[in-house]
């Protein structure tokens, strides 16, 4: 078994930070020890990487991606080939992504198709969750067999009637099932009924720019779909994650819930900490680059998310990573917002964008290892394999260097999309080496990993209960 020792860096987990060496045996950790001890002094190794100065932190765990999802009558750009070949680039070692039940199918057919997609192509390590948009007593029946077999979260929509769509009662009867089962129920909250009436009288009225996407999708109908879907999680006795969360006060339906004790979670993703609908409002047709659902606020509600980050009532960054080239496929909107293809890259900025955070004053760094890998492997039933370093844990790691300079383009991403929404933005911070189960798959920019390494999870329950 082949034996690595990363040296001398600062080793940053949620819980603490310590200056040690760490000892890699085949896939997975097997020691830590202080730096200069004599125990670690002692270790020989077939490969030694020097991380003086630099950061050892566990690999990135994005539990939100959409390699190749068909949505709008196109398909995400990143394969699972590229889409983990640039997550190791940006230091992310598992991905969860959405298997999707379609409706009138089952969600084994779902989850074979995302399975033969993903198989003997990945980078890196993934999982996962399952959309169900054909709530019916078979497919809850499914969920059981599901669950059994690692795909342990299901996500449902309030919104995007006609094709994703659950009304209330079959989400309460999801919600239902999952409390027996231990399926968590991760919601797109949106009040999509509402939306589609609002869409269609914003293009009757002649208001068809990609600023109208984000109008349209009212900050109220994301916070009174949250609402409702914590009552009904609550009715059904279930936790619920809540995706992609964006308004501040759809950030103030969760925090109301935790202060009653409710076990309700939220996510958010770099595009709402980051961007806003200035975005979505750049001249020309260049707004579609930025239209995605929940769609991109007012700056004024990025306070409220950093602000929820830090309080616990949002535990992860995911990325929704859903990319689609701005020529071919964002232009299919053109002359009409409601058929732009929504979703935007990111995969491969999200831990960099974080560190950026913890740099401008945001997070604390053990805060950044936390939202950004403990908290989803736990959310997600990966932990303690994935998420942190410590003696068990898989070799999931990364020399992060929290002094390189980097300015974001689609020119150098690795991402298979013709723009960045990150394009020329400045960031402090970049993953040196990245090891994915003890194999060096990146390092300083040159890629050395393999299609296939990356290997299917399966997962747990919850651990965040
Ligand atoms: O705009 C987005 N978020 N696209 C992906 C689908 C979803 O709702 O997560
Ligand atoms: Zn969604
Ligand atoms: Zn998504």
């Amino acid at each position: 078994m082949s034996r690595t020792v990363i040296r001398g860096g600062l080793v940053i987990t949620a819980a603490e930070e310590m200056h040690a060496d760490v000892l890699v045996e085949g896939e997975q950790v097997v020691a830590l020890a202080a730096t200069g001890s004599d125990a670690a002094g002692a270790w020989t190794a077939d490969r030694l990487i020097d991380a003086t100065g630099l950061y050892v932190i566990p690999g990135g765990v994005d539990a939100h991606t959409h390699m190749q999802l068909p949505f709008g009558g196109t398909e995400a750009s990143d394969t699972f080939e590229t889409g983990t070949r640039a997550a190791a680039f940006g230091g992310t070692t598992t991905i969860v992504d959405f298997a999707v039940q379609s409706v009138g199918s089952s969600l084994r057919a779902g989850l074979d198709a995302w399975h033969e997609k993903a198989a003997g192509v990945c980078a890196v390590d993934y999982g996962f969750h399952m959309i169900m948009a054909d709530v019916n007593e078979s497919s809850l029946k499914e969920m059981d067999l599901l669950v059994g077999e690692g795909v342990t979260s299901f996500k449902l929509f309030m919104a995007y009637p006609g094709v994703f769509y659950s009304d209330d009662g079959k989400i309460l009867r999801a919600m239902q099932h999952g409390a027996a089962n231990g399926g968590l129920v991760m919601m797109h909250a949106e009040n999509g009924i509402a939306i589609d009436v609002l869409v269609a009288q914003a293009l009757a009225a002649g208001h068809t720019d990609p600023r109208y996407h984000g109008e349209v999708r009212r900050e109220l109908l994301e916070a009174e779909a949250t609402h409702r879907a914590i009552k009904l999680a609550q009715v059904a006795g279930s936790p619920l994650y809540v995706v992609h969360v964006s308004a501040a006060s759809a950030v103030a339906e969760l925090a109301k819930a935790r202060d009653e004790g409710l076990p309700v979670f939220g996510e958010t993703c770099p595009q709402y900490l980051y961007l806003s609908t200035d975005n979505l409002a750049e001249p020309g047709f260049e707004g579609a680059k930025y239209v995605c659902s929940t769609p991109l606020r007012p700056r004024e509600h990025q306070a409220a998310l950093w602000r929820g980050l830090r309080t616990d009532d949002l535990q992860v960054v995911s990325t929704d990573h859903c990319p689609f080239c701005f020529a071919g496929q964002k232009e299919l909107g053109r002359g009409d917002f409601s058929k732009i293809p929504n979703g935007l890259p990111g995969v491969e900025n999200r831990m960099d964008l974080l560190h950026q955070a913890v740099l401008d004053g945001h997070l604390t760094r053990r805060r950044w290892i936390e939202i950004a890998c403990a908290a989803p492997a736990r959310m997600f039933g990966l932990y303690p394999r994935k998420g942190t370093v410590a003696p068990g844990a898989d070799a999931d790691l990364v020399v992060y260097d929290p002094a390189a300079e980097q300015t974001v383009s689609a020119a150098t991403h690795h991402m298979n999309v013709d723009y960045s929404a990150y394009e020329g933005r400045r960031l402090t911070g970049r993953a040196r080496t990245v090891l994915s189960r003890g194999t060096v798959v990146v390092d300083d920019g040159v890629y050395l990993g393999r299609p296939g390494h990356g290997r299917y999870q399966q997962r747990t329950t919850c651990q965040y209960l």
